[in-house]
This record gives structure tokens, C-alpha cells and sequence, in this order.
């Protein structure tokens, strides 16, 4: 028997966990709604049609199968400069730029350039979290610290909490603006806490902004890289959400690093950039014209989400024993479930809705164990009727439960 790492062991992953349930009730003939994963191309949202025409023209071409440029395509990482010195007011070159297989590359070559093991390295994250950043943080013998986002203020950050929990061995703080799991857009005012805070205590800021476009609220909010001229910012940012392409599997991290802390740090990202040779060629020759082309989609998307948060979050707190806060951005909503005697926790309950109604959340301890129990997130992608119809069971379950 070959006995897997114990760090592999310990991964858990709630948002495609709760899949292996699922499949063996489908198999025995079950209607499952699978409202657990944030890809909106399993739902009623499609590739804008001028990146789908890119893709094919690159194709006929031919001659695009060849490894690329490890840190990225020049001409992609000049237009993704263009875009993020535009939007932050930065003066981002290529050279500052590190083109991945989407985020998830990045933030791996991310965790595990930062973190040093044996001391102990804490990375700092808003509770509840996308699961990626307490899992690797773990993954690579750091300790993920979470600091609150604060339900009874619209899953806000609670900078006090975050400031408290600061200490000698933090190594960086993470923001997700627009979030997952919560769909906070935070204001300006906290973010300009959160980087007073790391210029008064030299810490690094890792922002992920991969639903930066996906604001249907009237809040503006603002990329964090452009609130300051003293902070060292890493920005994350790629294509599968806005440009309704997760899996072509292209994102892209950059550094804005006014003090210039982050030289060697960079070199460090770029040797685990070539070791895994390239991103996809042909899909960053056809993300190259994702920020120049027509952006008509996305108010169609912002549009449609609108509408169906607006219609989760009434739907969802008409529901005796789960009370949401309503989401302004991202494509999810984190309810919390009153538990009472019924379940022990709220993976427990996730996993009886999925066997009783078909319906498949991820849990909330899956997000963060203190500040994600006793909830559930449920993506607010799927059309009105079916959410209708999904919903529409939970509210059965919860009232013979
Ligand atoms: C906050 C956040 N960051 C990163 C990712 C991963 O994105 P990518 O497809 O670019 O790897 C996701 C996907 O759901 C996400 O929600």
C-alpha cells in the first residue's frame, strides 16, 4: 500500500466534496441540483461570442501548440498591464506581471513562495474564505489565521478582529473583493483600514479580485493596489468569471511593489513558473483581446445575477430556520441554518439535504471552521425557476425535519 503524504490527507475541499454524495444518489435515479460550484457555463451563461471567434481564428492559424513564455505571452501581459494600471492607477510593466492556469496556480506558487514552515508562518484571511487559501496555507506547513467578516454587517470585514489577530509571524493579509463565499463588495473606508493597517505593520497584501466586474449593487469598490503608494500589493485576477471561461484556465498575479520588498520574492514565483514550462499558448493568445474586446456581456451578466440574488435572498429567508444576508457581487450566497437539535453541524445537514432532496450545497465550516459554521453557500447562478424548484424543496425538508 502506498501511503499518500499526511498533508495530502488533511485537504478538504467542502465545494467538491459534497459532489461524491451527490453522484451515487443521481446514479440511483434522483433529480440533483448541483448548486455548489461557481461556473456559470453549467448554467445559462456562455463565452462572450468575440473571445469564442478568437479562439477559433488562433486555432485555424495553426502553429499555436507550442510551449509559451513561462512568466506568460508578452502581448497578453502587456494588455493585462494595460487594464490594471488603468483600473488601480498603477505603473505596472510586463515584467511585474506572472500570466497562470488560473488563479488557483497563482495563489499555489503564492503560499508556497511565502510560507516558511519551520517558522511557523501565519497568513491572514477573511473568515469565511475561499477554501484554497486555508488549505494550501495548511498544505504548505503554514497556519491559516482568519480574521471575522461579520455577518450582522454585511459580511463587512471586522478590522478590529483583523488587527488583533496581527502578530510577529504574519506574512501576509488576504482580501477577496467581491467575495466568495459571502458576495460582500467591501467599501472603500474598510479597505483603507486594511492597508493602513499593513503599511503600519509592514505586511504584504494579497488581493484577489476575480469578481471585480461582477458588482450588481450601487457599490463602487475600489481595486485595493489603488489605495496605496506605500503598501506591496500582489493583485490575483484572471478570466473565468468575468469572461465566462473557467475552464480555459487563465489568470494572472502582479506585483505592485512601491518600496521594491518584493525583487527577490519575484524571481523565487518565476522559478516555479518554469518549472511547470507554460500556461496554454492558444488560450493566452485569445485572452489577449478579453480586456479590448466588447464588454457588452458583462452588464448582461450583472444584469441577470441581479435578479436572481434578489430573488435567493427573498426566497431564502422565507424559509423557517435559515436567515441570509442579500449578496452584491460573485455569484453566491451564505445562509445560516438554525441547526437546532436536529444535526450535529452543518456538514451534517448539507449532506442530509443532499440525500433527502437532491439539492447540493457546500457546508460553511468547509469555508472556515469557526467563522463558517452552522451555514451553507449556494450559488445564485442557476435561473429563477430552478432555483424556484430547488428552493422550493429545501423549504419542504426544513419544515418535516
Ligand atoms: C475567490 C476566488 N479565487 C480564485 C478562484 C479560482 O479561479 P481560477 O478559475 O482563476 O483558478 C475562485 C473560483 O471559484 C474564487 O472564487
Amino acid at each position: 500500500m502506498l501511503i499518500p503524504s499526511q498533508r495530502s490527507r488533511d485537504i478538504e475541499y467542502a465545494i467538491r466534496d459534497v459532489v461524491i454524495p451527490a453522484k451515487e444518489i443521481e446514479k440511483k435515479g434522483k433529480k440533483v441540483y448541483y448548486f455548489n460550484i461557481g461556473d456559470p457555463n453549467k448554467f445559462d451563461f456562455d463565452t462572450p461570442d468575440f473571445l469564442k471567434k478568437e479562439m477559433i481564428k488562433i486555432m485555424k492559424e495553426g502553429k499555436s501548440g507550442y510551449y509559451g513564455d513561462s512568466q506568460g505571452d508578452e502581448e497578453l501581459r502587456e494588455a493585462i498591464a494595460k487594464r490594471e494600471n488603468k483600473k488601480n492607477k498603477l505603473d505596472l510593466r510586463i515584467d511585474d506581471i506572472v500570466v497562470t492556469q488560473g488563479i488557483s496556480e497563482g495563489i499555489n506558487f503564492l503560499l508556497g513562495t511565502l510560507i516558511e514552515p519551520e517558522k511557523g508562518d501565519e497568513i491572514l484571511i477573511g473568515g469565511p474564505s475561499y477554501p484554497i487559501y486555508i488549505q494550501l496555507s495548511r498544505f504548505f506547513g503554514g497556519v491559516p489565521v482568519t480574521y471575522r467578516l461579520d455577518e450582522e454587517n454585511k459580511w463587512g470585514s471586522d478590522i478590529e478582529d483583523l488587527e488583533s489577530k496581527i502578530t510577529e509571524r504574519t506574512k501576509a493579509i488576504v482580501v477577496i473583493n467581491p467575495n466568495n463565499p459571502t458576495g460582500a463588495v467591501f467599501s472603500e473606508n474598510s479597505l483603507k483600514r486594511i492597508v493602513r493597517i499593513a503599511e503600519e505593520r509592514e505586511i504584504v497584501l494579497i488581493t484577489d479580485e476575480i469578481y471585480d466586474q461582477l458588482i450588481f449593487s450601487s457599490k463602487d469598490s475600489p481595486g485595493l493596489a489603488s489605495l496605496t503608494k506605500n503598501v506591496s500589493v500582489i493583485g490575483l485576477n484572471g478570466f473565468s468569471k468575468s469572461y465566462l471561461v473557467p475552464g480555459w484556465r487563465m489568470g494572472y498575479m502582479y506585483f505592485h511593489d512601491p518600496r521594491g520588498i518584493l525583487v527577490d520574492f519575484k524571481q523565487s514565483i518565476l522559478k516555479e513558473a518554469r518549472l511547470r514550462l507554460s500556461p496554454s499558448t492558444p488560450i493566452m493568445k485569445a485572452c489577449k483581446v478579453a480586456y479590448s474586446g466588447p464588454q457588452n456581456h458583462i452588464k448582461e451578466t450583472n444584469k441577470k445575477l441581479k435578479r436572481r440574488a434578489d430573488f435567493a435572498y427573498k426566497r431564502l429567508n422565507e424559509i423557517d430556520g435559515i436567515t441570509t444576508q442579500k449578496p452584491e457581487g460573485a455569484f453566491y450566497i451564505f445562509p445560516k441554518v438554525d441547526l437546532g437539535d436536529r444535526w450535529k453541524n452543518d456538514k451534517e445537514f448539507c449532506l442530509d439535504l443532499i440525500k433527502n432532496t437532491g439539492v447540493v450545497f457546500p457546508y460553511g465550516s468547509g469555508f472556515d471552521e469557526k467563522y463558517g459554521k452552522d451555514h451553507f453557500r449556494s450559488v445564485i447562478l442557476p435561473p429563477i425557476e430552478m432555483m424556484e424548484e430547488a428552493f422550493g424543496k429545501v423549504d419542504d425538508f426544513m419544515e418535516k425535519s
